[in-house]
């Protein structure tokens, strides 16, 4: 394994976008694979079974390419079959995403702490380990949030249509007092800024990003694998449209040239 592979990130469409621009803000010198799932998305709402399925077709897709380490930078994907990934692929270093409820058990200041995610990661076995872990002394109040993926997926991260969504699914959060909101999936850190004009300034919203990057790094200095090449050229893939999966990749990295290719997996 060589220092000069790229990372390789995969997430059911989008959403690891999110993982990844934390990532790169914080190692510069790397370059990514990305491989944006997107004619299988939303995951959350299928059966486990076909996630696993395709959570390891995809990172079988990413190994064969060459990547250093693999990124799983969707809640589902890791509830479905992140143990089965590091078992097939133990010679990759592999590392997942879960709802960031151990900083919100530090920072929240009322106790009450509302959880935000997809179906799929409310009811996975890895959410009621955190909840055991980290749900003592506090509570913590849950909503699964159909649609907001496919939103994100078109590029709608604000507007009428996706805030009148959120409120929905936040209002019922904030009626119980919330002081703190984990955003439990990868698609919804681009939702920040419509649900910070919801919940208002009081909620302090976490997500796992930067947890998630922290750790990207110590793997890589632990296993010899830290890049030292800024301005590398990233990859991005999709199993989607390209006219449709382009725009918004653009969009939501802020990056007018990025090219997506077309990912036959
Ligand atoms: N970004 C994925 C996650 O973190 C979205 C899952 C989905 O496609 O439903 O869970």
């Amino acid at each position: 394994m060589s220092q000069t592979a790229p990372i390789g990130i995969f997430d059911s469409g989008v959403g690891g976008l999110s993982i990844l621009r934390e990532i790169s803000n914080l190692l510069p010198e790397e370059k990514f694979i990305y491989l944006a799932d997107s004619a299988h998305c939303p995951y959350g709402i299928k059966p486990v079974a076909q996630i696993r399925e395709r959570t390891l077709e995809v990172t079988q897709f990413l190994s064969e390419l060459g990547v250093k380490i693999i990124i799983v930078a969707c809640n589902s994907a890791c509830v479905a079959g992140l143990d089965q990934v590091r078992t097939l692929f133990a010679d990759i270093p592999v590392i997942g995403v879960e709802p960031a409820l151990k900083p919100a058990h530090n920072l929240t200041r009322n106790g009450k702490i509302g959880v935000l995610a997809t179906n799929l990661t409310l009811k996975g076995e890895r959410f009621s380990t955190l909840i055991k872990k980290y749900g003592t002394g506090v509570t913590v109040f849950t909503q699964a949030a159909p649609g907001l993926v496919e939103l994100v997926e078109a590029g709608a991260i604000d507007g009428y249509q996706t805030e009148n969504l959120l409120r929905q699914y936040l209002e019922p959060l904030l009626a119980k007092a919330i002081d703190t909101l984990v955003l439990g999936c990868t698609h919804y850190p681009f939702l920040s800024p419509a649900i910070k004009k919801i919940c208002g300034p009081e909620v302090l919203l976490l997500d796992t990003g930067k947890a998630v990057a922290k750790q990207t790094a110590r793997v890589l200095e632990e296993k010899k694998l830290r890049g030292d090449q800024p301005n590398g050229q990233n990859l991005f893939y999709t199993t989607g449209p390209i006219s449709t999966v382009t725009p918004v990749i653009r969009k939501l990295l802020a990056s007018p040239n990025i090219e997506v290719l077309a990912a036959s997996v």
